[in-house]
């Protein structure tokens, strides 16, 4: 069994200005998104984080369940960005590459980002991020990031048997178990530095370096989502976020929703 989280050693030494200055735990919770939201609504300031140890209700893209034992990092950012409503899509790319980022950083990990907001190590799925977002007209009220990471997880033992073929952990892939809350304040601080970059400097730099982590671009791929399923090769990643796909019969077509799995070739 992991070991319970530490609420002390969330916040010791963090090193960020904005993201968790304020951070709410809870030992279980249906799901931090959900918190979260609730928070934001009653007016909880930009870069409140919520963080459960484990979530009954944790959901996915598409409405798909989230698996959330204890051992995984479970957290949603409340954030308030001057963004535009149509451009909080680019917080996923911010909060895989910063995923990323930290998995290579601190644990060498081959560590990849797959379109739109997949961080893989070795092919397999290692986070999933889940951005939601409240807003009037044209103004962002808040936008919600949850982020689930496979830390000190058994795999084999923590999800049912579909979900752990394509799963992996920070665990499974070193072997051993690794300090829970360093991973979490580690990828605070990434997260808050590449959220000032797409803040100050726009998606260019943020998109650019999250590509060099994209081994899928050049691939054949498959791209579904609830209503089709498209087969072709993803070409690139545009300015707003969205996959260019070469299709079959050799149309381009920009996919703004879905999910991608790289076909055997
Ligand atoms: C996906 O890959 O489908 C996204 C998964 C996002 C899971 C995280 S765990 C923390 C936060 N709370 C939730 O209920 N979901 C997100």
């Amino acid at each position: 069994m992991p070991q319970k989280m530490s609420v002390n050693k969330l916040q010791e030494g963090l090193r960020t200005r904005r993201l968790g200055r304020s951070i709410l735990f809870s030992r279980e919770v249906d799901s931090t998104n959900k918190w979260a939201k609730k928070l934001a609504i009653d007016g909880a300031q930009d870069g409140t984080v919520v963080i459960a140890e484990t979530q009954t209700e944790g959901r996915g893209r598409f409405g798909r369940r989230w698996v959330s034992p204890r051992g995984g990092l479970w957290f949603s950012l409340i954030l308030r960005p001057k963004l535009h409503p149509s451009d909080t899509i680019k917080l996923n790319f911010v909060a895989g590459l910063a995923v990323a980022k930290i998995l290579r950083e601190l644990f060498s990990l081959n560590a990849e980002t797959k379109w739109p907001n997949d961080v893989l190590v070795n092919k397999l799925k290692i986070c999933g991020v889940l951005s939601e977002v409240n807003s009037t007209n044209e103004t962002v009220n808040f936008a919600i990031v949850g982020v689930g990471l496979n830390v000190n997880l058994d795999v084999e033992h923590a999800f049912p048997k579909p979900l752990r073929e394509n799963a992996t952990s920070i665990e499974k892939e070193l072997c051993r178990k690794v300090q829970l809350e360093e991973v979490f304040k580690s990828l605070l601080e990434v997260l808050e530095d590449l959220y000032r970059v797409l803040t100050e400097k726009g998606f260019e730099p943020i998109l650019k370096e999250w590509k060099r982590y994209a081994s899928f671009l050049g691939h054949q791929v498959e791209v579904t989502d609830l209503a089709e399923r498209l087969s072709g090769l993803a070409l690139d990643v545009d300015h707003e976020g969205a996959l260019l796909l070469k299709l079959e019969e050799g149309d381009v077509r920009r996919v703004i929703v879905g999910d991608v799995t790289v076909r055997a070739e």
